[in-house]
């Protein structure tokens, strides 16, 4: 399965476009800002694709906009498999990890 690369890629595309200033460093959520890990894909995937099109549900969310709208769906396919499959460990110290061969399937 491609599911490892993208949870990799996701991670990178979840920090590259800053989502990590609101939600956190390990997606649980900032202050106001509500938490990503563990959500569901449908779930995140509908948010996404409405903020995209600049659609906001509430004041709060206007702020999701400038962040959504240049998203390809290829990035909110990968973020949301980040983020619905979220298992990091509590102290992350470095982004980086080695790709191993996924042995296929
Ligand atoms: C400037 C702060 C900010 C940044 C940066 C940001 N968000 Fe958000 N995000 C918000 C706010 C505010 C909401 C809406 C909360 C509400 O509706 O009350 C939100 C909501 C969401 C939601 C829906 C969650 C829910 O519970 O309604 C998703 C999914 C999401 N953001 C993903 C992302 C992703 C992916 C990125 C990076 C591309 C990102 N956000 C960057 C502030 C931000």
């Amino acid at each position: 399965m491609a599911t490892d690369r993208f949870y990799d890629e996701g991670k990178k595309v979840y920090f590259a476009k800053g989502c990590n200033g609101c939600h956190g460093v390990d997606a649980k959520g900032l202050a106001q800002y509500p938490g990503l890990a563990y959500r569901p894909k449908a779930f995140l995937n509908y948010k996404l694709q409405r903020y995209r099109k600049k659609i906001a549900d509430t004041q709060q969310a206007q702020l999701m906009i400038p962040f959504a709208e240049h998203l390809t769906d290829a990035q909110i396919q990968r973020l949301i498999i980040f983020l619905s499959n979220y298992h990091e460990e509590a102290s992350h110290q470095t982004i980086e990890r080695s790709i191993k061969g996924d042995g296929g399937s």
